[in-house]
């Protein structure tokens, strides 16, 4: 961005911040996130060579020579969304006007009691960036971060409790009428461990979604703006009928004010971190970016509809569990392997001792295909879900990684980065539609009840 658009850029977003409507906490965020995007924009080309110079670097695995490039760079928008969001709190918790004391000031935009939820939501925020970039500067061992986001959203969960302890959820209506039950199971405090298993999973599916130039911040941007649908569904649909729950209406607006800032900063790292990337984003992205969809989907009480925009998440993670749980070898990196004499990128492969070489190693380290693994594979390879290579004996010698990118690579060929991650992302969106739309239609007519504003409802529900 060269000088004279930034500065239009900030004046655009002062304005927007401070004028007063009766939108102004979703006008306002429209500022504060052309805001961010200006400020990661300016940092980003800013700070590389210090991170390079500190040898805060990764090589670019995929490219001719394996240049190096700055890594961690997500720590730069993670920051900047941070402050952003501590300027953003007069805005949301002030109250407006003020008659100059005894009578009754103008109330804010949100009740106070979204305040705790808000400032919870940010401590959490900022424990993923700690713990992030521990990671990226220490190699944090896989068990010991694993569970450091249950303990991070800790504050959160206690907010939910004293703000809604909601712990029940619906029974589809035919399980309910089959057998004669209520409507909804109270899970009491198992809800609590499944909101806690929440934000262990969404930072570290996203890390694990990862290798090629883009992806992840490409998909947190598609998870971010099927969000806002999913938000903008509620609010527009407040504005036309007016049996909505008040109270839905709020936390999608509150889930906006979250999610607009972020969008700003994510497409700003996007810039840099596409095709061919110029910087890496680190665990540390994939760890903030990850909580701050758990903790959106927390403070809004739908983390069981977050779940349906993780799907391509969920998915990556049950196909590489047994690489994941070490059933299946899983080398240090299992992105695809780049060719250089087309520039294209192919599948990567885990490779297997034959059974005389496994006999002879000494160190104990055996890598050789689990028998009963075998007929699993032939029959995953029958149904286009792996790839194989055998030896002149027929041995199985290597298999494709477990991994989403690589399923891709074996469904539509070998491709160019750029495009590979275009088109997952392409792919992550459509499911994650798809999944928006039977969220507000299909799950109306299991249910027998839904939230939010429909006119198909009212079609399903009679
Ligand atoms: C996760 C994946 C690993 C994958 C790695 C890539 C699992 C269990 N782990 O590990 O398989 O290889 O992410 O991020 O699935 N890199 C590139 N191009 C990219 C992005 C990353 O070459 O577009 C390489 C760079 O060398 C970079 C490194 O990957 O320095 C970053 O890896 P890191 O994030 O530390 O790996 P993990 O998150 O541990
Ligand atoms: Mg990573």
């Amino acid at each position: 961005m060269n000088k004279t658009t930034s500065a239009a850029s900030l004046l655009i977003s002062a304005v927007l911040v401070g004028l007063q409507t009766p939108l102004q906490p979703i006008q306002s965020a429209l500022g504060f996130s052309i805001f961010g995007y200006t400020c990661v924009d300016y940092l980003i080309p800013k700070v590389g060579a210090v991170f390079i110079k500190r040898g805060i670097f990764g090589k670019d695995m995929s490219k001719v020579g394996r240049p190096i490039i700055p890594e961690t760079i997500g720590v730069i928008p993670a920051l900047v969304y941070l402050l952003v969001m501590f300027f953003y709190i007069p805005f949301l918790f002030a109250r407006k006007g003020n008659n100059g004391g005894g009578g009754e000031a103008d109330a804010s935009a949100f009740s106070h009691s979204k305040l705790s939820s808000y400032l919870s939501s940010l401590l959490s925020l900022e424990s993923m960036i700690l713990l992030g970039l521990m990671d990226d500067l220490f190699d944090i061992r896989w068990r010991h971060k694993f569970f450091l986001p249950a303990i991070a959203s800790i504050p959160l969960l206690i907010v939910y409790h004293f703000e809604f302890n909601q712990t029940s959820i619906l029974l589809p209506k035919f399980i309910s009428n089959a057998f004669q039950l209520s409507t909804s199971v109270d899970l009491g405090v198992l809800y609590y461990f499944y909101m806690a298993a929440v934000s262990i999973f969404c930072p570290n599916s996203i890390n694990i979604l990862a290798g090629i130039n883009g992806l992840e911040v490409g998909q947190t941007l598609v998870i971010a703006v099927l969000l806002v649908i999913n938000d903008l569904y509620y609010i527009v649909g407040y504005f036309l009928e007016d049996h909505l729950i008040q109270s839905a209406f709020e936390v999608h607006m509150f889930s906006l004010c979250f999610l607009i800032p972020f969008l700003g900063i994510s497409l700003a790292l996007y810039k840099y971190n596409k095709f061919p990337a110029k910087v890496f984003v680190g665990d540390t992205w994939c760890y903030f970016s990850g909580m701050v969809f758990a903790v959106i989907g927390i403070s809004g009480h739908f983390a069981k509809t977050l779940m349906l925009f993780f799907l391509p998440q969920i998915l990556n993670f049950v196909y590489s569990s047994p690489q994941l749980f070490g059933i299946v070898p899983c080398p240090r990196h299992r992105l695809p392997k780049f060719n250089e004499s087309d520039g294209l990128l192919y599948n990567s492969y885990t490779e297997y001792e034959d059974s005389e070489e496994s006999a002879e190693s000494s160190d104990g380290k055996k890598k050789q295909l689990r028998p009963y693994l075998k007929p699993v594979f032939n029959l995953l390879e029958k149904m286009y879900l792996i790839k194989l290579v055998r030896n002149e004996k027929g041995e199985i010698v290597k298999s494709s990684n477990l991994t989403l990118i690589n399923l891709v690579i074996i469904w539509f060929g070998p491709r160019n980065e750029g495009k590979l991650c275009t088109l997952i992302m392409q792919l992550q969106f459509a499911v994650g539609l798809l999944m928006l739309i039977l969220r507000h239609t299909l799950a109306p007519t299991v249910f027998g009840f839904d939230n939010s504003w429909s006119m198909l409802n009212r079609f399903y529900i009679s």
